[in-house]
């Protein structure tokens, strides 16, 4: 092992001198782990090189993985285990993948240096793991808008360099956790600045531990949940306060006289609770905007004199809260004052609301008081007034009076307005930016939790909001053309939404990196808008319009926001990193072209010696293909991977075969195509899949194989093709493959290294007999060669010999390595890396030969037929952990497998020389044999060099 990690240490230490600076290989395997889960990974995730070719979304430094970014990608499927092993990961945003679901891993814990932990609307649930607390650098975690339930883990107290804490929007319950003893709590997080637990079921008692003198919060929003008790008066110590909501609980008791020393909370809600005692007197709040004490239980008072002396108020709240007595004219004097709402009160005698208004004063709503005449100067007034259920309404001829019925809400349809140019009309996919260009923007919601007014009429909010997003996304130079915002309105929960569309520049469609980058501008807060707005998210919305890849590869520039979001801007640097990357991609790229087409020289009408020697394997033409499939009918797909899809095509004589066709334009497809060819038409081996014929016509690549109606090992293994594997079964399996291989190493000439092992390349026919399939990667050993030749790193995670891996040097035992993982798999039906964890290392931390089955029964696929006799298994565990040794050298040949497969099988009291031992009555799947077929490369990775990381990182 130590020698293990010095070599790994020296590849990535000499790595760019030798030229092949890579993607850590344990960084990579999680990576893979990740990949194997999801789907609607960006395109250009391909390879085996994140770091070094740039993969959308992946940040790296020295070959470590630092940053993933993924916003709105349309991600589906779970977060794996596999996540923990990214140890040096300090940025994860895989916000708005509302089809991200499962729960959170416990192993998110191991990730120790990360700073941001960003999963906004996701669709994610389950309990918020403890080990969470063990991520002692979070400065932002963001887990709002999800399904997490079960208990605030008190281990987030241990989070001493939190800056943001945004639980908000799941179904958490439980009490709010604070610290005693030795057990952590929330009270333990003095850097803090937001806690946002809103919109969840968080019950109990507020505890006033939780608020001290030393801490740093700004904004506190505890709404719409079920918490009881009091306010406790520790609220009134944290002076650094801004926004405060308690809107919407159980709370009672009266509010604490204290509060009145928050001197600069801007949005106070405290309404719909039962609070009781005195109408608080908040006098000294004198930066206060917005005010909602709405639905409590407060003593009767008349209008509280100090109100109208806060003259920053925008939006005075209060229904139902049991204030009575005459309005003082000099309410609507309050300079900023837009929205006065005092419905079901006892407010009474005469409305007046004098000359010398508010300019900005739109709303005066005082529904069922007991109001019997309103005073204005004139006719004409520009507030909304409305005195419904008022005694001034009930008089003879009030009706007609306009504040005598409720108006009807015009639903403000805002948008944006055009800058001074006519709209596009566009088709119906795109929209006309506000630049009147069509186009697919970006779109999403923009949620204001507490904004300091209420006057959604005036526009000049949204405008400047528009503006200073525009700037922001600009100094981050992303390809934003323009953007709008539209349709501003109030949610049940008392939230400010608007429609946000961003516009791509240079082109009608955003490419993955710009949307990610986007994406996280808005989920990590870096774009921060005016305090006006008070806290914000985003929920953006999966961006479904990407701009096809094209082959040259563009820098990220996620990596600039991260370096000025962590405040560090290494302008050289970077301006360097990606000039060396620009020239190195080019040289890249030139060397792809040459590659892409193997077959320039490959006529098949001319004999010039280019065409290889095709024994057995016949030419057909695309016309007789397009029959075979009906015309590559969709009914006739039977697999589809990176590399193209599958077919089944009829022959005249009623067989079947598979038509593998090479999607349009692949360019490995190419390489691959001419290699399975010339090596699949020399090799003959009833455990090897057969090849049938090929066509090269039209730019099109197709080859023909035998069909084998029982599809892959791992569809078997999975349980997915029906096809029930007792142990008995599972030993055929294994001495096929081990023959094919055995011939492919031992009898071929020359000597042929398959390169890919794995269970999707293992085929079974129709007697459960298994045929090596996919040549693709193969490597034939010249006799220079024998034994050892220098190559590129190809094949799949999981099954690579970390040998060949590491040293580039290919021998047939790489192909050993990878029948050792895959005899694992038949025992375990895992997959080898899986939920993070590697299938060798942990075969090899359980093993233990005192105890029966060598202790292995908690991993062994119960299919196999646990509590049968087994016998043999334990050899057959011992013969997989000899091909699986780190050193080559270590690891029996593949015809010393072969004799001890064979040797167990006959321990096991099994003929291994039958060709049938089952018959095909007995399988299950008959129904379902054509459903999933294989002949899929999906897998596939190709190493390339490395190139040191491009991206500019945080602090
Ligand atoms: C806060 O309020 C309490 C009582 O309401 C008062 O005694 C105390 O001096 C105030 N503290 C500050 C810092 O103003
Ligand atoms: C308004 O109500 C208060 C208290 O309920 C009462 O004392 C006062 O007389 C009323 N004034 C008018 C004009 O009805
Ligand atoms: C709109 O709001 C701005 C402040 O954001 C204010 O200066 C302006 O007077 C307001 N306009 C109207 C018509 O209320
Ligand atoms: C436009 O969108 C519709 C579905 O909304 C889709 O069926 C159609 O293919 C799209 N057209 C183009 C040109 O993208």
């Amino acid at each position: 092992m130590g020698v293990r990690v010095l070599v790994i240490l020296l590849v990535f230490l000499l790595g760019e001198s030798i030229g092949d600076a890579a993607t850590n290989p344990y960084d990579f395997s999680a990576i893979k782990g990740l990949m194997s889960d999801w789907q609607n990974t960006p395109p250009n995730w391909v390879g085996i090189d994140p770091c070094g070719n740039g993969w959308d979304g992946i940040g790296c430094k020295n070959s470590r993985i630092t940053s993933i970014t993924l916003s709105s990608m349309g991600l589906t499927g779970s977060l794996p285990g596999d996540i923990g092993q990214l140890s040096e990961l300090q940025i994860l945003d895989l916000s708005y993948n509302k089809g991200l679901t499962g729960s959170l891993p416990l192993q998110i814990g191991n990730l120790v240096k990360l700073t941001n932990l960003l999963l906004v609307g996701c669709g994610l649930y389950g309990p918020i793991p403890d080990s969470i607390g063990s991520l002692q650098n979070l400065v932002f975690l963001s887990l709002n808008s999800n399904g997490f339930s079960g208990l605030i883990p008190p281990t987030v107290g241990n989070l001493s360099r939190l800056y943001w804490l945004d639980l908000a929007d799941n179904q958490l319950t439980g009490s709010i956790p604070v610290s005693s003893g030795s057990n952590p709590g929330l009270d333990m997080l003095l850097h803090t600045k937001h806690f946002h637990f809103g919109q969840n079921r968080l019950s109990g008692t507020i505890p006033s531990q939780l608020f001290s003198s030393e801490m740093h919060l700004i904004h506190v929003l505890f709404d719409n949940n079920q918490l009881t008790g009091s306010i406790p008066s520790t609220l009134g110590l944290v002076q650094s306060l801004e926004v405060v909501r308690f809107d919407t609980n159980f709370l009672s008791s009266a509010v604490p006289g204290n509060l009145n020393n928050l001197t600069s909370v801007q949005e106070l809600l405290l309404s719909n609770n039962r609070l009781t005692g005195p109408f608080p007197n908040l006098a000294g709040m004198n930066a206060l905007n917005y005010l909602d004490l709405s639905n409590n239980s407060f003593d009767a008072t008349d209008f509280p004199a100090w109100i109208p002396t806060v003259q920053s108020l925008t939006t005075l709240t209060l229904e139902h809260t049991q204030v009575q007595g005459v309005l003082p004219v000099i309410l609507f004097s309050i300079f900023s004052l837009q929205s006065v709402v005092l419905k079901n009160n006892n407010l009474n005698g005469t409305l007046d609301i004098g000359t010398s208004r508010s300019n900005q004063l739109q709303l005066i709503d005082l529904q069922t008081n007991l109001i019997d005449s309103f005073k204005h100067s004139t006719g004409v007034y520009s507030v909304v007034v409305i005195l419904v259920d008022n005694p001034v309404c009930q008089e003879t001829g009030a009706a007609g009076q306009s504040y005598c019925t409720v108006p009807q809400t015009n639903t403000s349809s805002y948008s944006t307005p055009p800058n001074s140019c006519i709209p596009a009309v566009c088709n119906s996919n795109q929209t006309s930016s506000p630049n009147c260009k069509c186009s697919h923007p970006y779109t999403g919601t923009l949620v204001f939790r507490a904004p300091s007014f209420s006057g959604l009429g005036n526009l000049t909010y949204f405008e400047k909001l528009a503006s200073s997003m525009m700037i922001s996304f600009q100094s981050y130079q992303l390809p934003v053309d323009s953007i709008s915002l539209s349709d501003p309105r109030k949610d049940s929960y008392n939230y400010l939404k608007l429609n946000l569309a961003v516009f791509p520049s240079g082109g009608v469609r955003f490419n993955w990196t710009g949307i990610n980058s986007i994406g996280f501008v808005l989920s990590n807060q870096t774009y921060k808008p005016s305090q006006l707005f008070g806290p914000f998210y985003f929920l953006g919305d999966q961006y479904m319009n990407f701009d096809v890849p094209t082959t040259s590869k563009k820098s990220s520039n996620i990596g600039v926001i991260i370096g000025a979001a962590a405040g560090g801007f290494v302008l050289l640097l970077l301006l360097a990193l990606v000039g060396v990357y620009a020239f190195r991609q080019k040289k890249r790229a030139e060397k792809a072209t040459e590659q892409s087409n193997p077959f320039v020289n490959w006529d098949p009408n001319k004999s010039d010696g280019s065409i290889p020697q095709l024994k057995g394997a016949r030419w057909f033409s695309l016309q007789e293909l397009k029959k075979y499939t009906n015309n590559f009918s969709d009914a006739n797909e039977i697999g589809s991977g990176g590399y193209g899809k599958v077919y089944r095509g009829t022959l005249p004589t009623g067989n079947f075969v598979a038509i593998k066709r090479a999607q349009q334009g692949s360019m490995q497809g190419g390489v691959e195509f001419k290699n399975e060819i010339e090596l699949l038409s020399r090799v003959h081996h009833k455990n090897l899949v057969s090849l049938v014929g090929f066509c090269l016509e039209q730019g099109e690549k197709l080859l023909v194989y035998e069909f084998l109606p029982n599809g892959t090992l791992k569809d078997s293994l999975s349980g997915k093709s029906g096809i029930r594997m007792d142990w008995a079964r599972r030993l055929k399996v294994a001495i096929g493959a081990a023959r094919g291989l055995a011939y492919l190493h031992e009898l071929a000439n020359p000597p042929i290294i398959h390169r890919d092992i794995k269970s999707t390349n293992i085929l079974l026919d129709d007697h459960l007999n298994a045929k090596v399939a996919d040549f693709g990667l193969s490597k034939p050993m010249g006799d220079g060669e024998r034994g050892h030749v220098t190559t590129q790193v190809k094949g799949t995670m999981g099954y690579l010999d970390p040998e060949y891996y590491m040293t580039q040097q290919l021998t047939e035992k790489s192909d050993v390595y990878s029948f050792g993982v895959l005899m694992l798999e038949l025992l375990t039906a895992r997959r080898p890396i899986e939920r993070g964890r590697y299938i060798v290392r942990e075969v090899r931390v359980l093993i233990n030969k005192d105890k029966d089955l060598y202790n292995l029964q908690g991993i062994l696929d119960p299919a196999i037929g646990l509590g049968t006799s087994l016998k043999g298994l334990e050899r057959f565990v011992e013969l997989a952990m000899r091909c699986a040794e780190e050193s080559g050298a270590d690891r029996p040949t593949m015809g010393e497998v072969v004799k001890e497969i064979e040797n167990i099988m006959v321990f096991a009291g099994l003929n291994p020389k039958a060709e049938s031992a089952t018959t095909s009555a007995s399988y299950e799947e008959a129904s379902k044999g054509y459903a999933t077929h294989p002949y899929r490369n999906e897998d596939f990775f190709e190493y390339s060099g490395g190139f040191p990381p491009s991206r500019i990182e945080p602090q």
